[in-house]
């Protein structure tokens, strides 16, 4: 006699069978998505990155803009300020995205990109009123389903917090301009300082780069403490920095981590697949957390 199927729900679901998607440890997903579908949205929560994560990587082959490049690339920034940034991206995202380094090693580096960056952005005179039209003018987009997703969340008021490296002020632009900012939604971020007269000056509180989301996570327990009866999580993110944006949440029973592989693809695949639940490679849309969404709400 066969033994019987342990792996039900995930081949019921038509969305993971793709050839993108990577599940190592399938009895686990399925006892997680079990789980999490029994419990119910009223002990969901969600922690998502946002560059990448929630913003689409590329389209018809070009780079998507991150919230540093919308600002980088905007006619507003003079060219010799180009250059410097776009050397700064020549030289550090090659390392953010290495295979080889450990999380350790790349964490000072890290710290000099956004750095040099900031200081190279604040330089520029921003004014407040310059980013819609930033962002406007630039690539940078959503990845398909995310409109969807942020308006079911809403409807069920499922709680998500969206953590990112990036720039707050920009990447609440980005939403607003393709989908939604819902009151549900809390963004941890980098925020623009502007002065009195709108002038940018500076980066508010404590720099999160990539791969200390981990000590912003620990910043924010109150916010995770307000939401203790949320016990099951599902996490979103494209790093292997962005698995630990879940520390510092009080008796945490779930979670499940969700990766996008979107970049040096070869080389990170069997660590992304060891670290995350589910990877998705190169995908472009949130068809996958979208329908494990329809199954919990
Ligand atoms: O939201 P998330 O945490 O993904 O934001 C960080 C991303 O912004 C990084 O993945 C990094 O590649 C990108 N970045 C950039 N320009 C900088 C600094 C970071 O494009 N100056
Ligand atoms: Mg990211």
């Amino acid at each position: 006699r066969r033994p019987k199927k342990r792996t039900k729900i995930i081949e019921m679901m038509d969305e993971l069978q793709k050839e993108n998607v990577y599940i190592k440890d399938k009895e686990r997903v399925e006892k997680l998505l079990c789980q999490l579908i029994q419990d119910g949205k009223s002990k969901l929560q969600i922690i998502t990155d946002f560059d990448m994560t929630l913003s689409r990587f590329s389209i018809n082959g070009k780079r998507c803009a991150t919230c540093h490049n919308v600002l980088e690339d905007s006619t507003l920034v003079p060219e010799s300020k180009k250059q410097i940034l776009d050397e700064l991206r020549d030289t550090y995202y090659p390392i953010e995205i290495n295979a080889k380094m450990t999380i350790e090693e790349k964490i000072p580096f890290m710290m000099e990109w956004w750095t040099k960056a900031q200081s190279a952005i604040v330089a520029c005179n921003f004014r407040r009123e310059d980013l819609t039209r930033a962002v406007r003018e630039s690539n940078a987009m959503l990845r398909e389903g995310c409109d969807w997703q942020f308006h079911a969340l809403h409807e069920h008021s499922v709680p998500m917090l969206i953590f990112s490296a990036g720039i707050g002020d920009i990447l609440e632009e980005i939403i607003k301009q393709h989908s939604q900012m819902y009151a549900n939604m809390r963004v941890v971020s980098n925020y623009m300082d502007f002065n009195h007269d709108g002038m940018l000056v500076g980066f508010k509180g404590d720099l999160v780069h990539t791969y200390n989301k981990n000590e912003g996570a620990l910043r924010n327990s109150d916010y995770f403490t307000t939401l203790k009866e949320r016990r099951n999580i599902i996490l979103m993110g494209d790093s292997m920095g962005d698995l630990r944006m879940a520390d510092g949440v009080p008796n945490m029973q779930q979670i499940l981590k969700i990766g996008f592989l979107n970049d040096n693809i070869e080389e990170r695949l069997e660590k992304y697949k060891e670290a995350y639940d589910i990877v998705l490679v190169s995908d472009s849309t949130m068809d996958v957390p979208n329908a494990i969404l329809k199954k919990i709400l």
